[in-house]
């Protein structure tokens, strides 16, 4: 086991518009530490595939580009959280996503996470990943994913070696259903109306740090490990990069 995959990391919020490289990022660091992803995107997906409960009442809030009411994502964000595996740290992909949801996040981590021995305290890194408009555009128009492992590709910057199938176990490539020019418009707009001001809520309270995410992905990962180190070492008492 190397050190990064023992020791405790984060926890860590990445935040950013729809096709900002989340989840791309996300898989990146979640491989990189030994730690979960926790995507709130991908839950509700796989809950709507199942048609559980969750899933038919997000369905079509989801395929109009709206969000799903808090009550609903914060309690499937809580039982993800009390799985064991969340001990060493965890990524959030697209939670918090409203005002509502970040204030129940610091009230579930101040209850939940500040009395647990292990942690002692729980003060998240928070990461904005900004990117320009017409990128995201470009990029949520060319996204492709693996059903079967949840590897993003694109067409534009990340094409797969073989023509829509996945390079790692061959399935066929899908577009995800709010992909679309129409849909994507109303995912932008909700990003700005209810999860900018997310961003501000953290930055007023000293704890966001942004990157640069029109950057290839290598450097956009290179930037997003530099802040999580940065942040161990000040917890751990040692002067930061200061980069
Ligand atoms: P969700 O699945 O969270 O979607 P999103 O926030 O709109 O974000 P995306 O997954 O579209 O983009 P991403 O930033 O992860 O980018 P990616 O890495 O894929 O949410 C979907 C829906 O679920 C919501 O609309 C809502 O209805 C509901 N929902 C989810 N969470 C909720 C919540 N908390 N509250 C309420 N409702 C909620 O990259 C995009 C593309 O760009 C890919 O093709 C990738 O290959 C490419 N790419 C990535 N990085 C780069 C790079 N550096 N250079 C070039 N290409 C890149």
């Amino acid at each position: 086991m190397t050190e990064e995959n023992s020791r405790t990391v984060g926890p860590l919020i990445l935040v950013g518009p729809p096709g900002a490289g989340k989840g791309t990022q996300a898989k990146r660091i979640a491989e990189r530490y030994g730690i979960p992803q926790i995507s709130t995107g991908d839950i509700l997906r796989d809950n709507v595939v199942r048609g559980t409960r969750l899933g038919m009442q997000a369905k079509s809030i989801m395929a109009r580009g709206e969000l799903v009411p808090d009550d609903l994502v914060c309690d499937m964000v809580a039982s993800r959280l009390r799985q064991a595996d969340c001990e060493r740290g965890f990524i959030l992909d697209g939670f918090p996503r409203t005002a509502a949801q970040a204030g129940w996040l610091d009230a579930f981590f101040e209850h939940e996470f500040f009395d647990n021995a292990h942690r002692g305290k729980c003060l998240p890194i928070v990461i904005r990943i900004d990117v320009d408009y017409n990128q995201l555009l470009l990029r949520l128009t060319g996204r492709r994913s693996c059903q079967t492992c949840g590897r993003i590709y694109n067409v534009h910057s990340q094409p797969p070696r073989v023509d829509e199938l996945c390079d790692v176990d061959g399935s066929r490539l899908v577009t995800r259903n709010d992909d679309r020019e129409e849909v994507i418009v109303e995912r932008l707009a909700a990003y700005q109306a209810q999860t900018r001001p997310v961003a501000d809520y953290y930055e007023r309270k000293g704890r966001l740090v942004s990157v640069n995410g029109d950057l290839p992905v290598e450097d956009v990962t290179a930037q997003v490990v530099r802040v999580i180190e940065d942040h161990s070492a000040v917890e751990a008492g040692k002067p930061a990069s200061g980069a």
